[in-house]
């Protein structure tokens, strides 16, 4: 199987201080599990920086939680990938919140993969049916037609830096996570998609479950032939349920 990552999504939480602390704690609690684990940390923007401080010579990751796709330029609130190169490896490209609240169109979503793959960055593309969709059965025409316009344009050597996200919109922040053979259905298809992009190079990009992971499901989830990982929002933001998301993975993870 392949190393397992997982992320942690804080959305728009936490002040800069408060986040600051949270990382000494993950320092202190997660780097054992390092050498089995990918473990990522998606603080807000404006702890970026600072963050990186804190993980300096730490195996504990930074990721963004969105980026914009130009270099520079009249676009204000936004940041650019370039500006995260070098120093933030991860981004998150395509979430939930991002595609319902912002109407972020998937044409934004494929030239912010472009911007993120072209400045070096690991893209976390996130994908997921709504409630309505899934209720509709259109689960596996939204999810496809999620990956498909993400990856347009796309050439083999994205599949070295990508993951995708497979995030039911329905499971998250709900409590109601997927089951994992609901879970590991869809991500088979999703590795399908994968495969006709990418061919024998699809086989090392890790898929990862997002939506109301917690200490109690991580384990069965994780167990899943198809998942490679988790996306974390809420639990994320506590310590001890972070570190039993991420040692359940560590726990299947092969020796290193
Ligand atoms: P929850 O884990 O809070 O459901 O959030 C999932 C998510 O959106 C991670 O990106």
């Amino acid at each position: 199987m392949l190393r397992p990552l997982v992320a942690g999504n804080w959305k728009m939480h936490l002040t800069v201080e408060e986040g600051l602390q949270l990382l000494q704690v993950y320092r202190a609690r997660l780097e054992p599990l390092a050498a089995r684990v990918d473990i990522v940390v998606l603080p807000p923007a404006v702890t970026l920086w600072p963050a990186a401080a804190v993980l300096r010579g730490s195996p504990i990751q930074l990721g963004a939680q969105n980026t914009g796709w130009e270099d520079e330029g009249p676009f204000t609130g936004e940041i650019s990938p370039g500006m995260l190169a070098g120093w933030c490896p991860y981004v998150l490209i395509g979430h939930s919140e991002r595609r319902q609240l912002f109407h972020e169109p998937d044409q934004w979503i494929n030239l912010k993969l472009r911007a993120a793959v072209r400045h070096g960055l690991k893209p976390i593309l996130a994908v997921g049916e709504t409630l309505e969709e899934h209720d509709a059965g259109q689960t596996d025409r939204v999810v496809t037609g999620q990956v498909t316009a993400a990856l347009d344009g796309s050439h083999r050597d994205w599949a070295e830096s990508l993951s995708v996200a497979y995030e039911p919109v329905w499971a998250i922040g709900t409590g109601r996570a997927a089951t994992p053979e609901y879970a590991n259905g869809v991500m088979a298809r999703i590795r399908r998609l994968l495969r006709e992009e990418f061919a024998s190079a699809a086989a090392g990009i890790r898929v990862l479950y997002g939506g109301s992971v917690t200490a109690e499901n991580a384990a069965d989830l994780m167990a899943q032939p198809e998942i490679d990982g988790a996306l974390v929002g809420g639990a994320s933001l506590k310590p001890d349920a972070f570190t039993a998301i991420v040692a359940a993975a560590a726990a299947t993870a092969s020796p290193v």
